[in-house]
């Protein structure tokens, strides 16, 4: 059965580009990115590891540990380490798991096989401390992931996770977000939104972000 928000991410141990990894091990307290590939030596995988090697800081910065992973081989990855390394003007610096017994795979339900039967989807999952699923997107093999995307969710969530608030659609970090509809106590509003909102309905209140100066 496939995965879904809010379950516990499963737990495995499994070969990797750095080593053997016990997953909820090695993720520890951090929020964690799991992402998929069809397969080593492929284009558009090649440009998504550059990327997430370039946005090393990035996820530092919002304690988060990317992870990818292909069902081929860890001496295949070290190859093609090699080449991301060098055409992508990165150094890989997170591990790249080496499911080649499909292991995680199969506990990830990354092989669709209406899609392939042999290759990975392109799906992502962000992970927080309690390991829990708190996002889940699946791409298409043709198209690569949108990264800010990703970076923009894990603001949006560890954001609303600790202010009564949701981020409306396009939201970035800095733009206004939404006072959640359940919270209806003015003297509670008042001391959580000091510096106020705007009721457009009585249902759809902006207020500036709360974690900002
Ligand atoms: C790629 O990851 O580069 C890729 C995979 C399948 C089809 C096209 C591109």
């Amino acid at each position: 059965m496939s995965l879904r928000l809010g379950d516990i991410a499963p737990d495995f141990e499994q070969q990797s580009s750095d080593g053997p990894i016990r997953f909820h091990q090695w993720l520890g307290d951090s929020w964690g990115v799991l992402f998929s590939h069809p397969a080593d030596f492929t284009p558009v995988c090649t440009t998504e590891l550059g990327l997430t090697a370039r946005l090393k800081d990035e996820f530092t910065k919002r304690n988060v540990k990317a992870i990818a992973l292909s069902v081929d081989p860890v001496d295949s990855h070290t190859k093609w380490i090699h080449d991301i390394n060098t055409t992508q003007k990165t150094i890989v610096n997170f591990p790249i798991l080496a499911d080649a017994d499909r292991k995680v795979a199969e506990l990830y339900d990354l092989i669709h096989p209406n899609a392939s039967t042999t290759a990975t989807v392109r799906s992502l999952f962000v992970i927080d401390p309690a390991k829990k699923i708190r996002l889940t997107i699946t791409y298409p093999a043709s198209t690569g992931r949108n990264f800010d995307e990703i970076l923009r969710v894990i603001d949006s969530l560890q954001l609303t996770d600790s202010h009564s608030v949701a981020t409306p659609g396009n939201w970035k970090d800095g733009d206004d977000v939404v006072i959640v509809p359940s919270l209806q106590d003015p003297e509670l509003i008042r001391k959580k939104f000091p510096k106020g909102y705007t009721a457009i309905t009585p249902y759809l209140r902006l207020t500036p972000q709360p974690n900002k100066p």
